[in-house]
C-alpha cells in the first residue's frame, strides 16, 4: 500500500497546482491513498468549503487541519457533513467536525487522525497524547491501518508522539512548519515517521509568504499585510510504503512535484 502525504497547502495557487498535478503524480507512482494538510489553503484565512472541494476532486482522499482550520466560519458545516476532512482531535467535542475518520483504500479501512501539539503553538489545548489515546480506543477494531497528522511546532514534541505510538499507529507525519525535515525513519516497531512534510504553494519566499513582507513585519513589529510568495508552485510530499501483512512501513521516500 502506497500512502502519499502532502504538507500544508499555503494558498489557492497551491490548490490549483494540486488540481493540475496530483492525479498525474498518483497514477505515475501507484499511490493508493493520499492525505493533504489543507488547514490554510485559503492563504492565512483558513480553508473555504470551495477550496476543500477542489482539493478532494484533485485527488486528496483526506484533508487534515491545524491551528488555522476554524478561521473561516463557512467551513464549519462542511466539517460536520463530510467524512473526508478532519480537524485536530484536541479541539474537543464542542468544536465543529471530527478529529478522526475511517475511509476506504483498495478495500482496506484507513483510520486518519489529526492532532495538534501544545509546545510553542497552543498550550491551552488538551494534550495530544490523551486525545490520540481516546481516538484509538474509540476506533478500536474498526480499521486496518492508521495514519496521524501531528500538526505542531516543536520537533521534540512530534518525535515524542512518534515514539509513543510506534507500532500502534502505522504512519505518523508532522505538519505546520512548512519546511520538510530530513529525519524520515522507520521506528523500531514499524511505524513510518517524519517530523515535517513541508508545504505546497509558491516556493519563492518564506513559508509561502513574500520574503520582503515577512522581513518588514519582523523588523518593525508592525502588522504589514501578508502577501503570497512568488515563484513556481511546488508540492512537498512523502510516500510511505506499508506492508499490510507485517503491519510495518517498509520504505519512505521524499518527493517534490
Ligand atoms: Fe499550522
Amino acid at each position: 500500500m502506497k500512502i502519499l502525504v502532502i504538507g500544508d497547502v499555503t494558498s489557492p495557487a497551491g490548490v490549483e497546482h494540486l488540481s493540475r498535478e496530483l492525479w498525474k503524480f498518483r497514477g505515475e507512482n501507484g499511490i493508493d491513498f493520499c492525505v493533504v494538510n489543507g488547514e490554510n489553503a485559503s492563504f492565512v484565512t483558513g480553508i473555504s468549503p470551495e477550496l476543500a472541494e477542489v482539493l478532494s476532486r484533485a485527488g486528496a482522499d483526506c484533508i487534515t487541519g491545524g491551528n488555522h482550520t476554524m478561521r473561516n466560519k463557512r467551513i464549519y458545516g462542511y466539517l460536520d457533513e463530510r467524512e473526508d476532512i478532519v480537524r485536530p482531535l484536541n479541539f474537543g467535542d464542542a468544536s465543529p467536525g471530527k478529529g478522526y475518520t475511517i475511509l476506504d483504500a483498495r478495500g482496506y479501512r484507513v483510520l486518519v487522525m489529526n492532532a495538534m501539539g501544545n509546545v510553542h503553538i497552543d498550550p491551552t489545548l488538551d494534550s495530544p497524547f490523551s486525545a490520540i489515546d481516546e481516538a484509538l480506543k474509540d476506533a478500536e477494531g474498526k480499521y486496518d491501518l492508521s495514519i496521524l497528522d501531528i500538526h505542531a511546532e516543536a520537533t521534540g514534541e512530534k518525535l515524542a508522539v512518534g515514539y509513543c505510538y510506534d507500532g500502534k499507529i502505522n504512519v505518523i507525519f508532522g505538519t505546520h512548519t512548512h519546511v520538510r525535515t530530513d529525519d524520515k525513519k522507520i521506528l523500531p516497531h514499524g511505524t513510518g515517521y517524519i517530523s515535517d512534510v513541508g508545504m505546497c504553494g509558491e516556493s519563492g519566499g518564506i513559508l509561502g509568504m513574500d520574503a520582503e513582507c515577512v522581513v518588514k513585519r519582523m523588523k518593525s513589529h508592525l502588522p504589514h499585510p501578508f502577501v503570497a510568495a512568488d515563484g513556481k508552485c511546488v508540492a512537498n510530499g512523502v510516500i510511505f510504503e506499508y506492508d499490510i501483512t507485517s503491519k510495518r512501513v517498509t520504505k519512505i521516500t521524499s518527493v517534490d512535484f
